[in-house]
């Protein structure tokens, strides 16, 4: 399991900052991808303020009213890795890492935790919450950083300001404690979205690292939980990656249909950088990696409003297994990006509804929406008009079957 718990004391001090969440993070202006070009020619980039709505391309195209984009790419004057605390309260107490990560950009949308495992260790019955931790676990603002992308560099050169960045998410194993990183959305209002990251883990065994959404169980059991995760184990082959609509166990054992164990398609590994993609869509939670398709789970998909948040954590219980003492493990992470809808006051759908139809699947520039049509004109793609002038409100029944389809095909 993803393992968000004791969120409820976060979650009550969040306040609604009523900030659309196309917030661009400085140093994100948009340059040239060096990803890839592979669109269709002729659609235009354009801003979020002039968007509508986006379309994600999937087997059924889905409709969202919101974007953000968080670029760890070009961070350098942030740069700063700091030394893993060794006093568990001081973990508790740390203080965010870069000015960056205190200011309003980052804080209106994320939320670094310090909660720790201690009552969940206390109450020590996995069967109502869902954890049977061996080792206590803080997690500390302290082990979310930003560092030099340091695989572009040569030999001989020196990491300087203009040199790549990314995000680390860092768990480490001291002596009598695991130390770990968790960011979750300050919004619990997130119902349907397409997230995705750009990543790779590296590091000890022992860890999970993991980006998912979460809805706490009523008082937070649980077998009422509302959760779909992608899930790196550190223990398993970098082949493998774990997708699961919680919960997977309970007082009877395993629910094998909540989970999968996939083989990463394409042969890529998780210890290389890779393009994850997450789509809870009604009904079902749909994974991708570099752009294939992993896996779908109808089975307990989630229903209610919930957050979005990553991680990297360890505490010794039979999901992460124990890392080994002075071990430590890493989530990195060049960007995040997602399309959503957030059932909160402050995001409202656009006016106008699919008008502005836009796409961050076609783009050139990874983080920058194309203009895909407009007032029910496709823009340059000719063999797409099946789906430009489509009425965003006959999409859930679209879902809807594909849905049911899809749980044929799955039993
Ligand atoms: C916050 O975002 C705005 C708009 O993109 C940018 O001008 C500003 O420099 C950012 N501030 C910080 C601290 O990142
Ligand atoms: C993508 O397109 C941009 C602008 O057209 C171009 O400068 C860049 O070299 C292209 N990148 C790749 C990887 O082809
Ligand atoms: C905004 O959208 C309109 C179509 O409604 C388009 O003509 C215009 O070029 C777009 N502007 C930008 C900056 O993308
Ligand atoms: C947890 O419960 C089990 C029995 O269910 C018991 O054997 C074990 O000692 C307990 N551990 C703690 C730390 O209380
Ligand atoms: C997933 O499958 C691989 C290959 O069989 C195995 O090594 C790994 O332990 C499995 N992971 C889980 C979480 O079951
Ligand atoms: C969506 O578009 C991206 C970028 O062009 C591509 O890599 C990916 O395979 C597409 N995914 C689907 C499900 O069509
Ligand atoms: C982790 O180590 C503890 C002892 O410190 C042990 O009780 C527990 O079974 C181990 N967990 C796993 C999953 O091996
Ligand atoms: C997102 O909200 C828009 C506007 O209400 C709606 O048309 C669209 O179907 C919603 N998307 C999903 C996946 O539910």
């Amino acid at each position: 399991m993803a393992f968000a718990w004791i969120t409820v004391a976060a979650v009550a001090s969040l306040s609604l900052r009523g900030v659309d969440a196309a917030t661009t993070p400085p140093g994100s202006s948009p340059t040239t991808s060096p990803y890839s070009n592979s669109t269709k020619p002729g659609l235009q980039l354009t801003t979020d303020a002039n968007c509508t709505c986006y379309r994600t391309n999937s087997s059924t195209a889905n409709y969202f009213s919101h974007h953000s984009f968080f670029d760890f790419r070009s961070m350098g004057q942030y740069v700063h890795t700091p030394p893993i605390l060794q006093d568990s309260q001081a973990n508790i107490n740390a203080p965010a890492t870069n000015t960056f990560f205190s200011s309003n950009n980052w804080t209106n949308m994320w939320t670094a935790q310090n909660w720790d495992n201690g009552a969940l260790m206390k109450a020590n019955n996995s069967d109502v919450t869902g954890s049977d931790a061996t080792l206590y676990m803080v997690n500390s603002p302290n082990n979310i950083y930003i560092e030099h992308n340091s695989d572009v560099l040569g030999k001989r050169e020196v990491a300087t300001r203009d040199t790549p960045t990314y995000m680390v998410m860092r768990t480490a194993r001291l002596n009598a404690f695991q130390t770990s990183a968790e960011i979750e959305s300050s919004s619990t209002g997130y119902r349907f979205l397409s997230v995705r990251m750009y990543a790779r883990t590296i590091g000890a065994p022992g860890a999970i690292t993991a980006m998912f959404t979460y809805r706490p169980g009523v008082n937070n059991a649980l077998n009422s939980v509302q959760e779909s995760d992608l899930e790196i184990r550190t223990r398993d082959p970098p082949t493998r990656v774990q997708f699961t609509n919680q919960p997977s166990w309970n007082a009877d054992g395993d629910i094998p249909q909540a989970t999968r164990n996939v083989t990463i398609p394409g042969g890529n590994r998780w210890n290389d950088w890779a393009h994850y993609r997450m789509d809870w869509t009604p009904g079902s939670t749909t994974w991708y990696v570099d752009g294939q398709l992993a896996s779908t789970i109808t089975f307990q998909a989630p229903r209610d409003a919930s957050q979005v948040m990553f991680n990297s954590w360890s505490d010794g219980g039979t999901w992460s297994g124990n890392m080994s003492t002075n071990g430590a493990a890493f989530l990195q992470i060049q960007w995040i990006e997602m399309v959503f809808n957030n059932t909160d006051a402050a995001y409202m759908p656009k006016p106008g509804g699919c008008t502005n139809m836009c796409s961050i699947d076609e783009t050139p520039v990874t983080g920058t929406p194309v203009l895909v049509a407009s007032g029910g004109r496709s823009s340059g793609d000719d063999d797409d008009d099946d789906d430009s002038g489509v009425s965003a409100l006959s999409v859930p029944v679209v879902t809807l079957v594909v849905a049911l389809v899809l749980c044929f095909i799955q039993f």
